[in-house]
């Protein structure tokens, strides 16, 4: 049996206001020179940012901005991050915004700490060996970047676009200001999308081989039906504390490795690899691709073990057929006006894009995926057939 770590160093505060504690808990980590970093302007229209550079001001926290992060975050940006870093010998990130803005920051975070070129850190060329520490006000529950070890950057300075992922303990930020009246604002697409993107961070470590502790299955079921029942709430309601609450903390325990403690390893995550290749090459948000693929994914590698759909199943809709387990994890999708194929996601793949985006997610046939059901090109393949339509 692999021993399992779990490493949650984040300090999390949260609750309305939380994000009045910004000065104090900077103070506190001994951040003198701050980078507040941000997106394209939600945070601007709220008045969050205004409000907390006035109490970063006030606190006398000297501080730069850096905005303009768009979601799939691109290293272009980093890049200038890292300039500002190192130039203004700033000693403090503050990301001000959803998983794109943490993300874009952890890598600044990494690329001013190491040097070097930061794009190695994602392409697997060199470990992360430290980071400018970085804190965040998260607006968009949906990622759990701001509990997780994951940041995930898109390359747009290549011909071909590529979008990656990096896993270190460096990327657990160290304080995370949590307050679920900042996500009143987000949009119903971009709440479906959290929404969707939550679910599966606790699906990909719930399918995966080898030992699963039942303990860890009960508590994923309850964060699955959480969701499910506050993301409509949200919809209709946007600014029902308690559904966004309760969504928001499901967003940073979905994957900050608990559902996945005490199991044999950290899940499968093809949906995911599947995904990211997706919104590399046509920008599509994150959660609304992982709908897409989703139900083609799981029909795909059902026969496995079809048991552990029918748990699942039992957990969530007390119904133990694997085959309707499925239905009805999509029909929620649906529900929340999520796509379950690419035609629903604005994608219309013929043979050849099936082949050419299968082909992207093995990096042209040197990788497998998946852990639940190990995954080679034409498997892959064979899944985006299904979602488009054509199997
Ligand atoms: O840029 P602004 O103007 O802020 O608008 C954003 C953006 O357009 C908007 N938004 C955020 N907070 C808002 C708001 N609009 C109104 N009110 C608010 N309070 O929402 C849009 C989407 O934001 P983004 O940050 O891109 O969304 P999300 O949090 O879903 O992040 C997606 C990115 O994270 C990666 C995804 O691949 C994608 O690149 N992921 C990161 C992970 C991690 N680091 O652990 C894990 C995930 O699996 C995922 O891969
Ligand atoms: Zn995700």
């Amino acid at each position: 049996m692999a021993i399992k770590e779990y490493y949650t160093p984040t300090h999390v505060y949260f609750g309305a206001g939380a994000e009045d504690k910004v000065a104090e808990v900077l103070k506190a980590n001994g951040a003198t020179r701050v980078l507040v970093h941000f997106g394209g302007g939600s945070v601007k229209r709220s008045g969050l940012l205004d409000k907390v550079e006035k109490i970063l001001s006030e606190a006398g926290i000297y501080y730069a901005e850096l905005g303009g992060v768009v979601p799939n975050p691109r290293v272009s940006l980093v890049r200038k991050g890292i300039a500002m870093v190192q130039d203004d010998n700033l000693d403090y990130i503050l990301a001000v915004g959803g998983g794109s803005v943490l993300d874009s920051a952890k890598a600044i975070g990494y690329g001013s700490y190491n040097g070097g070129d930061v794009w190695d850190f994602y392409c697997g060329k060199r470990a992360v060996e430290g980071t400018v520490p970085v804190g965040s006000i998260l607006t968009l529950s949906a990622t759990g970047s701001e509990m997780s070890d994951s940041s995930v950057i898109t390359n747009d300075e290549t011909d071909i676009v590529y979008k990656r992922g990096t896993n270190t303990n460096y990327g657990r930020i160290s304080f995370a200001l949590l307050n679920p009246e900042l996500t009143y604002t987000v949009s119903p697409y971009q709440t479906s999308c959290g929404a969707t993107d939550i679910m599966m961070h606790t699906l990909e470590r719930y399918f995966h081989q080898g030992y699963a502790l039942d303990f860890t299955d009960q508590l994923s079921f309850t964060l699955l039906k959480e969701v499910m029942k506050n993301a409509p709430i949200a919809l209709e309601h946007p600014d029902d504390y308690d559904a966004r609450a309760n969504i928001m903390w499901c967003g940073s325990l979905s994957h900050n490795g608990l559902m996945a403690a005490g199991n044999a390893n950290n899940g499968d995550w093809a949906c995911h690899q599947i995904e990211h290749e997706l919104s590399a090459e046509f920008d599509v948000a994150h959660g609304a691709g992982l709908a897409a693929i989703w139900g083609s994914w799981a029909r795909y590698v059902l026969d496995v073990d079809p048991s552990r759909f029918s748990k699942l199943g039992e957990g969530l809709f007390g119904e133990s057929d694997p085959v309707k387990t499925i239905e009805k994890v999509e029909e929620f999708f649906r529900s929340i006006n999520m796509p379950t194929d690419l035609k629903g996601l604005g994608l219309d793949f013929d043979e050849e894009a099936c082949r050419k985006a299968a082909l992207g997610v093995t990096f042209q046939n040197a990788r497998t995926i998946g852990n639940f059901k190990v995954l080679d090109t034409e498997d892959i393949f064979n899944i985006y057939m299904m979602a488009a339509g054509l199997k």
